[in-house]
């Protein structure tokens, strides 16, 4: 990429103190040395299952939560202290559930109105409302003066997480994180809000991160593609290129739970993992597996795997994977059968 991404974590690594019932406090590895740049006008999805560390992530490039090692750079600049109203205006954080997100007290109006003011102190009330009307138009509800004396619950789901994305242009942001911004939503509408925000990033050269479970949804709409496991950045790169050939066994898992395009933003968790009894338990981040954290539910799995964790390694094309077989000279076997069949082999030669 040659140009410079507006924001960027740098090795960032986040963990929280949870304090037990009896004053005992224990460590949640969340997030653990990610990296990720976000340019403008492109799309970067991040993958992975329930707790991969996904949000929490999201939320260290809000600056919602600071991170435990490793810095946030906006522009270039690292950040840190107490984060700037200028900084919540640049990167705004898009949620799953838009009701929540919108005050379900005030009018369609009255949400971008603050939003507007916020932005610009000097605008007319005029000026905000025929702004509003061309944010509300910007997110497809036309006309946008049906919408303004609305109230939340008066809209569809897909109506509401329009005008929160209208809501969060009003500021002027360079940056939207969406999390899991369409999961929420009507199967029959998630394709349309995928288009959205494929068009900001055209159109207004936003740059995004589109966080999701479903990977077959970061194949629709992205650019480069993360795949995250148990808080640690597994494999990334060009979208085709990861998900063509993916270079780590976890991301392999991935792609074959959901192999069809056109199934976009249809698979539920469950799906993904309905061979979740021989796929073992998700990893705690309490204790996480030593090693490479994905080597209890890998069939690849090697003895260095268990105690020495991968380091990362180029695949070419600016694709890359954290894993051993890469650097043992196996990283054939990842393409030659399916995870299920790798994985059955696997216990069928445990067995023996
Ligand atoms: N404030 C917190 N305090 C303690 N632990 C937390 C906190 N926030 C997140 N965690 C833990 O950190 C891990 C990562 O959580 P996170 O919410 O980032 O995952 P996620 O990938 O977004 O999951 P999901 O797909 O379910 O949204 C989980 O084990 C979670 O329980
Ligand atoms: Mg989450």
């Amino acid at each position: 990429m040659s140009t410079a991404p507006v924001l960027s974590a740098v090795d960032v690594t986040k963990h929280f103190v949870v304090r037990g019932a009896v004053g005992d406090s224990a460590v949640v590895r969340a997030v653990e040395n990610a990296s990720v740049d976000l340019h403008a006008g492109r799309i970067v999805a991040v993958v992975g299952e329930s707790g991969s560390g996904k949000t929490t992530l999201a939320r260290m490039l809000a600056r919602f939560y600071d991170p435990t090692a490793g810095e946030i750079r906006l522009d270039g600049v690292s950040v840190s202290g107490r984060p700037t109203r200028a900084y919540h205006q640049d990167v705004q954080l898009i949620f799953q559930d838009p009701f929540g997100s919108l005050n379900p007290v005030h009018r369609v109006r009255h949400n971008l109105d603050r939003a507007l003011r916020i932005h610009d102190r000097r605008m007319s009330a005029a000026e905000r409302r025929r702004r509003a009307v061309e944010l509300l138009e910007r997110v497809s509800l036309t006309p946008g003066e049906d919408f303004l004396d609305k109230f939340p619950h008066e809209l569809s789901g897909g109506q509401r997480q329009r005008v929160v994305i209208a809501r969060a242009l009003a500021v002027g942001p360079k940056v939207l994180l969406g999390d899991e911004p369409i999961s929420m939503l009507d199967v029959s509408i998630r394709l349309e809000m995928l288009n959205l925000l494929d068009r900001l990033r055209r159109e207004d050269g936003l740059a995004l991160l589109y966080i999701t479970h479903d990977i077959a949804s970061a194949r629709y709409v992205c650019d480069d593609v993360i795949v995250m496991y148990a808080g640690e950045m597994v494999e990334g790169g060009p979208k085709d290129e990861v998900i063509a050939r993916p270079a780590h066994p976890y991301t392999k898992l991935l792609v074959e739970s959901s192999p069809d395009p056109d199934r976009v933003g249809t698979v539920s968790r469950d799906e993904l993992f309905d061979d979740a009894e021989a796929l073992g338990e998700p990893p705690s981040l309490i204790e996480p597996p030593e090693g490479c954290r994905f080597h209890p539910r890998c069939p690849f799995a090697m003895e260095r795997c268990r105690s020495e964790a991968p380091p990362r390694t180029d695949v070419g094309g600016g694709h890359w994977a954290r894993c051993w077989l890469h650097q043992e000279g196996r990283a054939h076997e990842i393409g030659e059968s399916t995870f299920a069949a790798a994985l059955t082999r696997r216990d069928e030669q445990v067995r023996a």
